[in-house]
């Protein structure tokens, strides 16, 4: 496989059309048997991967397209209307993060670990939404499972439900309901992951006012979360980042397994 056939792979497993604004092959490479997979691979790691023997490496998160990749936060409008927010309340939800991850965007300094694996000719990518979309579709499929065998189900039953999954199992971090409690009852359940970073108050907010009972993050910065918990208008589970993240990464490293690869997971592969 070359580096190209590995992003296809994803975007195949996705039901992803094009490569999306947060995923880029950076390095190219042909012959790929050896891979290291990481979530935030750093220099060092790729001069660990040269001096291993590794082909290539893969990192979940934006490198240099951090410049672009906001623009995959717009993906929320889409989730938000299958969920079914009214699709004028899904473009005012996402506004002010768009904003500000446009505005955030120009001050990070993208060439890092990208130059260096350039510099020892270390083939690189990232591939973001994808493989978050993938985990995306097994955690809310777990959750509608539940749902239609106990309609009443409560927030316990989602946590337990979703600790079936052996990352949860695996991970340092635990489920947390952060809003409403154990014995609350779920009703329509939303997961919102998958379309760059959480939505943060805004789109939770919006999912609560349009009719949904439970939104799922697996991540959410504590301002936003003390304005909706002072706000109660629903209940807020938070699954854990890195945990979450590998619900959809490790479905992809076994399929790349499966086509003789082998991968090595480190930094945040769990
Ligand atoms: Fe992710
Ligand atoms: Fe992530």
């Amino acid at each position: 496989m070359n580096t190209s056939d590995i992003m296809n792979l994803a975007l195949e497993m996705s039901g992803c059309k094009n490569i999306p604004d947060d995923s880029e092959i950076y390095v190219e490479g042909d012959n790929i048997k050896k891979v290291l997979f990481g979530i935030d691979m750093t220099n060092a790691d790729i001069y660990m991967a040269k001096s291993a023997g590794y082909d290539a490496v893969i990192n979940h998160h934006p490198l240099s397209c951090s410049t672009r990749a906001y623009n995959v936060f717009l993906e929320n409008i889409k989730l938000m209307v299958n969920a079914g927010v009214p699709e004028e309340y899904a473009r005012k939800a996402v506004e002010d993060k768009y904003e500000a991850l446009k505005i955030t965007a120009s001050t990070k300094n993208y060439d890092e670990v990208v130059s260096a694996a350039k510099l020892v000719n270390m083939p690189l990518l990232n591939i973001h939404q994808p493989l978050d979309e993938i985990g995306r579709k097994i955690m809310q499929d777990a959750i509608d499972d539940i749902l239609k065998e106990n309609p009443e189900a409560v927030l316990d039953d989602i946590v337990k439900g979703l600790n079936g999954i052996s990352e949860f199992q695996r991970a340092r971090t635990k489920i947390e309901i952060l809003m409403g409690n154990g014995k609350s009852k779920a009703g329509k359940t939303f997961f919102a992951h998958g379309a760059y970073t959480n939505g943060g108050y805004d789109i939770a907010n919006t999912c609560f006012e349009c009719g949904i009972n439970t939104v799922l993050y697996i991540h959410i910065a504590h301002p936003d979360y003390k304005r909706l918990k002072n706000e109660n208008k629903g209940n807020l589970i938070v699954t854990g980042h890195i945990a979450s993240d590998c619900v959809g990464i490790n479905p992809f490293i076994k399929k790349l397994e499966a086509l003789g690869i082998e991968v090595t997971g480190i930094n945040g592969i769990i």
